[in-house]
């Protein structure tokens, strides 16, 4: 088998791609086309030629991997298609699983295309942080019209070949073996003369539909490059020949492609694959089967995680102390999905289904039959321990016993049982049944089995799932910790709340620190700290935002927090709160200044690129990336950035050192090893850096 197979049926040529696992346009695929399309062109017999992927799928793209070559080590994916588009015979893509990017670009260039029906056909280079960058932006619209193809282009979903061929993008739809059908298709169009080109059609689009697309995406990417390319080059199919538009995108496809945005999202893309795997353990480590859940707590979080599982299909049980408290975990979650009916994206019948698979009860001792048992109560440790103890005496052997705690020792609830192995942490996000995070927290005697079985859940029930160490806070809420912290310095030291969260607001963060303090509620943090002041023998806690909270500003749930909330929900600066500020500061002989949003961002950013070097020298994190992913989908960190340590990355590491030591900060060694060295985040991730 070569990467191009050439297969002769009858007078059609068969070239079948072999590049495992998504026949991405690599090294190799087009010289092996190529010589397909010279075998073709050289043999009178042949009539028409059909491209097919073996395995899996069709051309999934280009290769990602080889986006930062040079050009001339690149595939060069523009260049055959050139030469399919103009090519004498008839050519099939003969389509199945999903031809994505420059896989679709590839079939556009074909005379024809056949799809199997559950195949997907779409341009996703938008997530990528580029655009389709080989005739996509052309030739799409020129098929489905610039409207379709904005929407296909800008979301990066891909469609159905059932829809694909209403639209007119797939011919046939194939029932049975895809192979043969193509084959019949291309010896029934073998004489079509003149060959039907895309690129010869013209492209219907109203300049209605390309200003609304520029005001849409003001909204769905903010800040973002390639979107507004995609419209104008869109738009372009609509106005100018074929080779005009084509030219444009090659040059607008390279700015895109070495811009900042497309190396974060590049970034993320591969460190969410990379994310999965778990130093040490192998592919072939054992894993159980999860076929049913418990969930103790039918609060907030209880419920939210419960929805995960009732999604996939997965049966519930859902335990709580008290009938009224049982009653109203059920009925918010029956809410939350009735909402979503309400909205079209579910029907009645989903609904039933879903809460037919959850069983609500008062004895944790029904858990007993379960495979994973999740405890999602109230922060205490105490409280923790005491359901651990039980669950050792109810759950049944091998089952997993995990916990929820977003802060506390997995080691410490593990040490109650007498099985720490099956222990381990879950800790969701909330609302739990949203944040497509998962951080999986590994105690020290949690069994590889467990590890990796819950990693596989994770993706089961459609979650990120990230591998973290045991520590305060864990990776997420440790970096949040230290950010919050030097957020209340800004302010301490002259900046407006207001000030601060813009700064992040512009580095593209839905929600600045203070905007986020007042979602999640203040009084929590404000617990927190008089609850460690406590435990340490420490003066009670006095800062401006504990001032705050003790006037009964709690956040966005008492309408007023560090703002005012009103019936928008946008935060408004509040008279007082700037009053209380400026006599804490007066209080305590601070001088205000003038902190610059420059300032701000830098030493919110960094503060956590700090921290998170930190992580990673401990080994809390098994690699930069993985914090990358945490914040992006924890924490709403823009995609685009790449996450905060590619951000650091791309700022260059020397320079973040001294931005660190100029703002006062102590740079940790392993940020300051890697600076001094020329290094990066993604080069120790590499392998480059570590022992
Ligand atoms: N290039 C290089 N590697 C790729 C790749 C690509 N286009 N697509 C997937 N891979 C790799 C993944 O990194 C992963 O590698 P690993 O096993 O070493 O971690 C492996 O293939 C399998 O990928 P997934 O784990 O994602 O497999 P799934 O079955 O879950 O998903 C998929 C398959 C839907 C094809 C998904 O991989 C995907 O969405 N890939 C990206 C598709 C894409 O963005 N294509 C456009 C590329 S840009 C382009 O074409 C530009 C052009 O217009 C010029």
């Amino acid at each position: 088998m070569s990467i191009v197979d050439q297969i002769r049926q009858g007078n059609v040529l068969v070239l079948t791609i072999n590049n495992p696992p998504v026949n991405a346009f690599s090294p190799g695929v087009p010289e092996g086309l190529h010589a397909g399309l010279d075998a073709a062109e050289q043999d009178q017999a042949i009539k028409s030629v059909v491209i097919i992927g073996g395995g899996r799928t069709f051309i999934a793209g280009a290769d990602i991997k080889t986006f930062d070559l040079p050009r001339e080590q690149s595939p060069d994916l523009r260049g055959f298609i050139v030469r399919l588009d103009a090519f004498a015979k008839p050519t099939v893509a003969a389509i199945h699983g999903t031809a994505l990017g420059g896989g679709l670009e590839v079939a556009l260039a074909c005379t024809y295309r056949v799809a199997v029906k559950d195949a997907m056909l779409g341009l996703p280079e938008v997530k990528l942080g580029v655009l389709p960058g080989a005739g996509g932006t052309q030739r799409l619209p020129r098929v489905v019209g610039a409207q379709k193809a904005l929407e296909m282009m800008l979301s990066g979903n891909p469609i159905k070949a059932s829809e694909a061929a209403g639209l007119g993008l797939v011919d046939e739809i194939v029932d049975g073996d895809l192979l043969t059908g193509a084959v019949k298709f291309a010896e029934a169009h073998a004489d079509a003369r003149p060959l039907p080109r895309i690129s010869e059609k013209t492209a219907e689009g109203s300049p209605e539909v390309f200003a609304a697309a520029r005001e849409g995406i003001k909204k769905t990417h903010r800040g973002q490059l390639a979107p507004s390319f995609i419209i104008d080059l869109a738009e372009k199919a609509t106005t100018t020949p074929f080779q005009e538009g084509w030219d444009a995108e090659a040059s607008l496809f390279m700015q895109a492609k070495d811009s900042p945005q497309s190396r974060g999202l590049r970034h993320i893309f591969f460190a969410e694959r990379e994310a999965g795997k778990i130093a040490g353990l192998g592919k072939d480590t054992p894993q159980s089967e999860i076929k049913s859940v418990g969930i103790i707590g039918a609060g907030t979080m209880g419920g939210g995680i419960a929805m995960n599982f009732l999604n996939a299909g997965m049966p519930v049980m859902i335990v709580e102390t008290a009938q009224d408290a049982l009653d109203r975990g059920l009925a918010t979650i029956r809410k939350n999905y009735e909402n979503t009916a309400k909205k079209g994206r579910m029907t009645q019948d989903d609904v039933e289904k879903r809460m037919g698979l959850l069983t609500p009860t008062l004895d944790m001792a029904d858990l007993k039959d379960a495979d994973i048992i999740i405890e999602a109560v109230f922060e205490n440790m105490d409280v923790k321990k005491d359901i651990f103890t039980k669950l050792d005496g109810i759950a049944k052997p091998g089952a997993i016993l995990a916990s929820n705690t977003s802060t506390l020792d997995v080691n410490e609830i593990a040490s109650v049982t007498k099985r720490p192995e099956s222990v381990i942490g879950l800790h969701f996000f909330s609302p739990a049944n949203v944040m497509k995070l998962l951080e999986i927290v590994r105690a020290d005697k949690t069994s590889a089995s467990v590890l990796a079985t819950s990693m596989a859940l994770a993706k089961k029930i459609k979650k990120v799932g990230v591998v973290v160490g045991v520590c305060d806070g864990f990776v997420g809420n440790r970096m949040i910790h230290r950010y919050s912290d030097e957020a209340r310095q800004l302010v301490e030291a002259g900046a407006a709340p207001q000030d601060v969260d813009a700064a992040m607001n512009g580095l593209g963060l839905p929600m600045g620190p203070f905007q986020m303090g007042d979602m999640a509620g203040l009084d929590i943090g404000y617990a927190i700290r008089q609850h460690q002041a406590k435990v340490a023998g420490k003066p009670k806690p006095d800062g401006w935002l504990d001032r705050i909270v003790e006037k009964g500003r709690k956040g966005q749930k008492t309408a007023a927090g560090i703002y005012d909330y009103g019936e928008d929900r946008k935060p408004k600066p509040n008279a007082e709160v700037t009053q209380l500020l400026s006599n804490y500061r007066a209080e305590q002989g601070i001088t205000p200044r003038e902190v610059g949003q420059e300032e701000a961002a830098k030493r919110l950013t960094y503060s956590l690129v700090n921290e998170g070097a930190k992580i990673l020298e401990e080994g809390i994190a098994q690699r930069a990336g993985d914090i990358d992913v945490i914040y992006i989908y924890g924490y709403g960190f823009p995609a685009y950035r790449g996450g905060p340590m590619q951000y650091a990355d791309e700022q260059g590491l020397k320079n973040v050192v001294a931005d660190l030591e100029q703002y006062g900060q102590t740079p940790a060694p392993l940020l300051k090893q890697l600076a001094d060295a020329g290094g990066t985040f993604a080069g120790w991730d590499k392998g480059a850096g570590r022992g």
